[in-house]
């Protein structure tokens, strides 16, 4: 589970504070891994901000992997609320039981459906729990985790029953800064903002989704792309999923990619409005072949 850090970079933590450490399938930065490990060691949720397309959901599939823990996820939208993370309480399958089937309907507890974070705690063993895209929801939604993310432990009211965190998941909050998120709960986690990848990081981030990639066409892909991000104006710069669907594109269709500097296909793979299209005609770019 240790990685170790190449031969010119000293190891300046403690052994076994650095838990993790990327895997084969996922880059990190030494700030991303640092923020990681610090959560982990602390015990406290990480907040996770970055771009669209910057890695952030995929990072829990990747610190689960990289810690052989099951991954939880709970996908917030903007009806979710904080209790039903915890459990509900499915009282229509209830009465349906009671009308139409031979069930016991006065044992409560087969009513009573935990929620990923609820199921976080009860878990025997240590998970990974993902709370994707937190600001989908109602501004107080941060507010009503607050208690159970610092206790780690619920009521079920229904059932009397108080459920404790055997191991204290690790967990992953992601949030694209559609809100501002409350000050309570900011103070409770660790953050971090990841940085768009700069030009060698992403060459590697390339390689783990296209190990087999020539250098020419990872070359004129990457200079082409960066390029592209520098059009001013853009209201939408293309992001790390993007340059990956257009290499993809690229690659399935053969193009030869040394005309990108003139010609740019694909282009809805990495431009995705038509303002911003025109943006990037006007910088000289034809748009295909
Ligand atoms: N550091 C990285 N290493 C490997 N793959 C990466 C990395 N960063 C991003 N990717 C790839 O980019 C794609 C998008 O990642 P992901 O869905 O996690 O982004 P996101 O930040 O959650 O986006 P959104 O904010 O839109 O939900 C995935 O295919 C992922 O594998
Ligand atoms: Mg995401």
């Amino acid at each position: 589970m240790f990685k170790k850090r190449a031969a010119e970079e000293p190891e300046i933590f403690a052994p076994g504070f650095r838990r993790f450490a990327g895997t084969e399938g996922y880059i990190t930065s030494a700030p991303l891994e640092q923020a990681v490990n610090a959560a982990i060691a602390l015990e406290r949720p990480l907040l996770i901000k970055g771009e669209p397309g910057t890695g952030k959901t995929v990072l829990a599939e990747h610190i689960a992997q990289g810690l052989s823990m099951p991954l939880l996820r709970w996908h917030i939208k903007s009806t979710t609320q904080a209790a039903q993370g915890l459990y509900v309480y499915d009282t229509v399958q209830r009465l349906h039981d009671s009308r139409f089937g031979d069930a016991d309907v006065s044992d409560i507890s087969r009513y009573i459906k935990l929620g990923p974070l609820g199921a976080s705690f009860a878990s025997k063993e240590q998970v990974v729990l993902l709370i994707d895209e937190v600001d989908k929801a109602d501004i107080e939604f941060p507010n009503d985790l607050l208690h159970e993310l610092d206790t780690m432990a619920f009521d079920i009211a229904e059932t009397d029953e108080h459920i404790e965190a055997l191991h204290r998941p690790i967990v992953l909050i992601t949030s694209n800064n559609e809100k501002e998120l409350p000050d309570a709960f900011l103070r409770r986690c660790v953050f971090h903002y990841i940085e768009f990848p700069e030009r060698k990081l992403m060459e590697r981030i390339v390689r783990v989704h296209f190990p087999a990639i020539e250098a020419q066409l990872l070359d004129d892909c990457i200079a082409t792309f960066y390029a592209l991000r520098a059009v001013e104006g853009l209201r939408k710069r293309p992001s790390t999923s993007e340059l990956l669907d257009w290499i993809a594109a690229l690659k399935r269709a053969g193009v030869d990619t040394s005309q990108l500097a003139v010609k740019l296909p694909f282009l809805g793979t990495l431009i995705k409005s038509e303002r911003d299209l025109e943006q990037v005609v006007a910088t000289g770019r034809g748009r295909g072949y």
